[in-house]
């Protein structure tokens, strides 16, 4: 097992500082979102530590488990943010208001590199969402590659309601997985999409009970893993560039990928 902790400027905050756990046994790390008496809530210090982990994945690591301790993977954005008080020690939105456009969307790029590692061509991303994901909690299950819910499991995006836009780039992959019409309902109308609806409009790979909801995770983690590294790194990248190539240019890529599978197969032979 190890474990690291968020360096800067600043000094090293340790991840449970800020309410995450990271631990890696062999090629899995597991993130836990570990603040179960705020319902796992997230925070832009969340976010740095999301994107310090991403930045320093160990190389052997080829699925990483997202998942949060308690009733709820996560309850979204710590609401203390829309406070003028906000959260000790951190910027609130009141405080965001003030700086200038390009300085506020530099804070949110920030913020996005905690999720945007996550789709990785070498990695494998696994949400195990249990209880409420809503707003931020959403959209960190959306930023995972695939999404294992127990069948308690909430999701709803909360952001139109409370005046903002979903921008922890959860917008896209929820396109992807729903189409425009169903993201528009979903997100407008910030109804909860139970676990059931979410396996039949794709936004689930498996539901299973609460209580089989860490075994179900390993399985499948298990059953990824045996794929070769190599392959399936290669494998994701064609997926993932599938939907906005032509089938020329698909094709195309597919054979650029197994050229270079079957020269680095029998290199050497
Ligand atoms: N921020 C800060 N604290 C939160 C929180 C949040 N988002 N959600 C829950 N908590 C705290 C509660 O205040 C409560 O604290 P106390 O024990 O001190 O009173 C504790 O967590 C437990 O909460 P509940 O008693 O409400 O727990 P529950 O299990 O009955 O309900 C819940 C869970 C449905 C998630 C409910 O807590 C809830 O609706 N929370 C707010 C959800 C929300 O609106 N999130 C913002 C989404 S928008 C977003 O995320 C913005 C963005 O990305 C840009």
């Amino acid at each position: 097992m190890a474990e690291s902790a968020i360096g800067g400027s600043a000094g090293r905050t340790s991840h449970e500082e800020v309410g995450l756990r990271f631990e890696v046994d062999g090629e899995i790390a597991t993130i836990t979102l570990d603040r179960p008496d705020r319902r796992n809530a997230q925070t832009f210090a969340t976010w740095s530590a999301l994107a310090h982990i991403g930045e320093t994945l160990p190389q052997q690591v080829r699925v990483v488990v997202v998942r949060g301790e308690g009733p709820s993977f996560s309850a979204g954005m710590d609401l203390r943010m829309f406070t003028p008080e906000g959260i000790p020690g951190q910027e609130s939105l009141a405080d965001f208001a003030l700086l200038g456009e390009s300085a506020f969307e530099q804070r949110i790029a920030q913020a996005q590199q905690g999720f945007l590692w996550l789709r990785r061509p070498d990695i494998v991303s696994v949400a195990a969402v249990q209880g409420h994901a809503i707003g931020a909690g959403f959209q960190l299950a959306l930023a995972c590659d695939l999404r294992v819910l127990a069948d308690d499991a909430k999701l709803c995006m909360k952001e139109p309601a409370l005046g903002l836009v979903p921008d922890l780039t959860g917008t896209k992959p929820l396109v992807d997985l729903v189409g425009p019409s169903r993201a528009i309902e979903i997100c407008l109308t910030a109804r909860v999409v139970g676990a059931r609806e979410a396996a039949v409009i794709g936004l689930a790979e498996l539901v299973v009970a609460p209580e089989d909801l860490a075994g179900a995770v390993g399985d499948l983690t298990a059953a990824l893993l045996t794929a070769d590294r190599d392959a399936a790194t290669a494998t994701k990248r064609l997926l993932q560039g599938a939907r906005n190539r032509t089938l020329e240019e698909q094709s195309a890529a597919e054979r650029r990928e197994q050229v270079a599978r079957v020269k680095a197969l029998f290199a050497g032979s």
